[in-house]
């Protein structure tokens, strides 16, 4: 079935509807507007269809549904050869011949898998983000894949919440950098590139400020905080020319975003101007009945339509009910037709009416193993995973490490190859990915000697694992060594001991960190906790490789591990990457992109927070300050935050001058110098306060950095352009002003280590 297919798809080498080559908006609108002058409304309303690969209906019937016309694009496949059929039935078999467009979660790395964004945050090097989304583009568009449903650009501020793992991170400006960089890296010079993927940023909006960090609940949000610190990076995405926007499960202020038509038409489409396709998240429609705004699938359909989502993803609503809603007249035909336009309008900007199969490709092209490693970026990956690594502690020089001796490789994160990849791993295959052992194997070779052990699951937990298990992956990813945890332990211990130094990977399963993966606890799993302190009792010198997907709260491991290193999950070059910084052959210089709270309780623990009446003053008495008497206040890491093997300092701030004329501009200048015995990078930050505005205003707020290479003894200086575009907040009337006044330049390593210098917007 699938040969004879292939070979009927071979013949289509020209396209059957062809369009002009896209770029001209006068032709794509006359394109589009004769197209739809010929389609029926069932023909309009299957366009509007996006069906789920595997999961909505089986293969022969979803073939007879694209044959005719009822459905406008899938995701979910990820090869030339199973999206072929598909669209040889769209554009060979159907009324108008309608090519489809295939999507997929490419989130971070289709084959190659790059760290997760929260590890790509960590490098604070855009260029290291527009590439690994530029590869990740130019392996999906090889397997046939026409869109992304990234990046994925919510504001994260409760490490509760499992996909924490999947945004980059907390502040606003950095998401909102790391938006653009994305959207560039996936759509190239332009989604219709056939080696670019049309990006969907999500999920918009506001989805990382689900109540209580628990998946899908309730977002209820302040105008103010919306505008000024949520909905900046899905801004940044749209006006880096995003084509699509994925809409959040979640409700916004007591309507879901799903049937908000403030959100999809005041704000995206008409205040923001957007131009592209809006997509539900996967079953959202038919959950508006769920969410209490709509009595059934009918009202759901038209609440969703009315509202502005174009594409309905693994929903039966917009089929069985559109047409019934449009001859009732309860669903004006322009709602039909606008979402029509937006999504062929899609189509044509991913060139497929130019050509169907630009990115299929023809099946005597195919890779005849489509997991070959010479389809993969290693290099790349690997670079991008050293950049995205963030040292935390390193006491008396405990790393780099020598490559020699015994060092024992222990913990049930040090081989886990699935685990490494992190969750929307995309179609990396993790017999591909590098593990932290295989990694310290190869880096030292005949040089020393590695001792493993596991030593502990990941959690001794059965209902935990179980939860896990149940993830739609393809098969269950938490294999349990059935061992006695004692009898584990024993032999980690005995590996210590007999070793010169332990390396051992902790953290949580990639599932811990993923989609309905929120916690109530941000520690190690108690089985971890129970073999750190047993591999501590040896004495030996203990460093310490966290594999998490969220902040976790590491009270302990600051206090006692001889370094601390985190890697995130950094992806299916991972343990070269963190044995390249394990052995000294690369130097870290990552940055947190989000706090560390010191615990559970201290949540939220965001740098950037608003200004309060009583704030706790470190040296002053706390009473009657805001803040928690049983622990000292402030995140356990700051933002911003990351050792490196060498020594910086920052001389004080110079301005060159001390007052800003309205419409002007001021430089804020330090001497940066590496004080220590090596090369090393590191990333100035520039942070902005506002001194007294008509409304609270945060404490700081990043607005610039640079990372800057220094040798050993270098300085240099480095200046950033402050204009007053840099001042400007939203007031309480929602309008985006500066306001003259007094106003602080803080430029340092972290968030916390700043230096501070006055000037005035007059
Ligand atoms: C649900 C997730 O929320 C979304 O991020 C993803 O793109 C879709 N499923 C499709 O897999």
């Amino acid at each position: 079935m699938l040969v004879s297919l292939a070979l009927s798809a071979s013949l289509v080498c020209s396209p059957v509807l062809a369009g002009p080559a896209p770029g001209h908006a006068g032709d794509k609108n006359a394109f589009i507007a004769d197209l739809m002058k010929r389609m029926t409304l069932d023909e309009k309303i299957g366009q509007l269809r996006l069906i789920s690969i595997g999961a909505d209906m089986p293969q022969p019937r979803l073939l007879e549904e694209i044959a005719a016309g009822r459905v406008g694009g899938t995701f979910n496949s990820v090869t030339p050869a199973e999206n072929r059929p598909l669209q040889d039935a769209a554009v060979r078999r159907s009324r108008l011949k309608i090519p489809i467009f295939f999507a997929y979660d490419v989130v971070h790395g289709h084959r190659t898998i790059f760290p997760i964004s929260l590890g790509l945050a960590s490098s604070w090097d855009l260029a290291t983000v527009t590439q690994s989304a530029r590869i990740a583009a130019i392996e999906a568009s090889a397997d046939g894949l026409d869109a992304t449903f990234a990046p994925m650009v919510d504001i994260a501020r409760d490490p509760r919440w499992g996909r924490t793992s999947e945004g980059f991170g907390e502040d606003p400006y950095l998401v909102s950098q790391y938006a653009r960089a994305s959207v560039k890296g996936f759509q190239g010079g332009s989604p219709a590139g056939a080696d670019s993927v049309m990006a969907f940023v999500k999920h918009f909006a506001l989805y990382g400020a689900v109540e209580g960090g628990r998946d899908y609940n309730t977002v209820d949000m302040s105008p103010l905080r919306m505008y000024q610190d949520y909905l900046p990076p899905y801004r940044a995405g749209v006006d880096a020319g995003a084509g699509g926007v994925m809409i959040a499960l979640n409700s916004v202020n007591g309507v879901p975003a799903t049937s908000n038509t403030w959100l999809l038409r005041d704000l995206l489409r008409k205040s923001w101007g957007f131009k592209g396709v809006t997509v539900s998240d996967h079953g959202a429609i038919d959950e508006l009945t769920k969410h209490g705004v709509a009595k059934d699938g009918r009202e759901a359909a038209r609440l969703a339509i009315r509202a502005g989502v174009d594409m309905s993803m693994h929903d039966s609503a917009y089929l069985a009910y559109l047409p019934g809603l449009v001859k009732a007249g309860e669903v004006p035909m322009r709602d039909i037709d606008g979402a029509v336009r937006e999504v062929l309008g899609a189509k044509y900007d991913m060139g497929l009416f130019q050509d169907p199969y630009r990115r299929i490709g023809k099946a005597e092209q195919d890779p005849p193993d489509i997991d070959a490693e010479s389809r993969l970026h290693r290099a790349a990956a690997r670079e991008a995973a050293r950049r995205s690594l963030v040292l935390l502690e390193n006491r008396a020089q405990t790393l780099p490490l020598k490559k020699a001796g015994t060092i024992a490789v222990i913990g049930p994160l040090a081989d886990a190859p699935i685990d490494i990849m992190g969750s929307w791993s995309a179609a990396g295959k993790s017999g591909q990915s590098v593990t932290l052992l295989q990694g310290v194997r190869d880096a030292l070779g005949a040089s020393g000697r590695v001792v493993y052990a596991r030593g502990a699951n990941v959690t001794d937990d059965a209902g935990v694992v179980g939860y896990l298990n149940f993830m739609n992956w393809d098969k269950p990813e938490i294999v349990q060594d059935k061992r006695a945890p004692d009898e584990m332990l024993a032999e980690a211990v005995a590996a210590a001991r007999g070793a010169d130094t332990i390396v051992v990977a902790v953290g949580e399963s990639r599932g811990m960190s993923h989609e309905a993966s929120s916690r109530t606890s941000l520690s190690l799993p108690g089985s971890q906790d129970a073999l750190l302190r047993a591999l501590k009792a040896t004495g030996k010198p203990l460093v310490v490789v966290l594999m998490n997907g969220r902040p976790l709260t590491l009270g302990w491991e600051k206090e006692n591990a001889d370094a601390l290193l985190e890697t995130w999950y950094a992806g299916t070059e991972g343990g070269h990457a963190i044995a390249d910084v394990l052995f000294g052959d690369y130097n870290p210089a990552g940055k947190l992109p989000i706090s560390f709270p010191r615990s559970l309780g201290q949540i939220p623990t965001y740098y950037n927070h608003p200004r309060i009446g009583r704030p706790y003053r470190p040296g002053e008495p706390p009473n009657y300050t805001s803040q928690y008497f049983e622990e000292q206040p402030g995140p356990l890491y700051p933002f911003g935050y990351g050792l490196s093997y060498t020594d910086f300092s920052v001389s004080e701030v110079a301005l060159s001058s001390p007052a800003m004329a309205r419409g002007g501009r001021i430089e804020a200048s330090v001497t940066v110098k590496n004080t220590g015995p090596r090369d090393g990078e590191t990333v100035v930050q520039l942070y902005l306060r506002d001194v007294a505005a008509s409304v609270v205003r945060p404490v700081k707020e990043l607005k610039g950095f640079r990372k800057l290479m220094l040798k050993a003894g270098e300085a240099r200086e480095v200046r950033f352009t402050i204009d007053e575009d840099m001042l400007k907040f939203f007031n309480a009337q929602l309008d985006y002003v500066a306001e003259p006044g007094d106003f602080t330049v803080q430029i340092g390593l972290d968030s916390q280590a700043v230096r501070e210098r006055g000037f005035v917007l007059r």
